[in-house]
């Protein structure tokens, strides 16, 4: 009995650091080549980002925040955090490619969802590359 206790004990102990691990370790996907190829294909005109800001104000603010620093309404209460677009040099070292990937298809095992065609936001290929315009515009750092 006192062996079994101890190995259950053991193996909880084990259960709880795996998940530590597992939250420490996450990493984001890195987009495919097809993907780190792309270059937002629209001009940042006035146009483009107003409409990428009101799709950011809909879609995106609850998580990654007003001033885009991803401390958004929504974003205490998730394990994995969303990324502060305005952390210096963050939005520097990230293609068009991987922003738009990642706003695409969403990053598994997090709260980031897709949002590309097919998904319940289900916003176009120029309503993301809107919102990418938008989102360099005011908060790269
Ligand atoms: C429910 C919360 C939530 C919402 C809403 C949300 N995001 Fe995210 N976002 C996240 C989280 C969490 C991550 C971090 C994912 C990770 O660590 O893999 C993330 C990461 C990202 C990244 C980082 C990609 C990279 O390569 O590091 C981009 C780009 C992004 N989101 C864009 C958007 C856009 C654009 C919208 C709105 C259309 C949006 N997100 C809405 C939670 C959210």
């Amino acid at each position: 009995m006192k062996t079994r206790s101890i190995a259950a004990i053991a193996a909880s102990i084990g259960l709880l650091m795996g998940g530590v691990a597992l939250a420490e370790e996450h990493k984001t996907p890195v987009a495919p080549q097809s993907y780190l190829d792309m270059k937002n294909p629209l001009k940042d005109t006035k146009a483009v980002v107003e409409n990428g800001g009101k799709i950011y104000e809909k879609k995106c603010k609850k998580c990654h925040g007003e001033k885009g620093d991803g401390k958004g309404s929504a974003a205490g209460t998730l394990d994995i955090k969303p990324v502060a677009f305005s952390a210096p040099g963050f939005l520097k070292g990230k293609s068009d490619g991987q922003l738009f990937f990642i706003t695409d298809k969403g990053s598994p095992d997090t709260d980031m969802d897709d949002f590309g065609p097919g998904s319940s936001s289900n916003l176009s290929a120029d309503d993301m590359w809107s919102v990418i315009a938008y989102i360099r515009k005011t908060f790269t750092k």
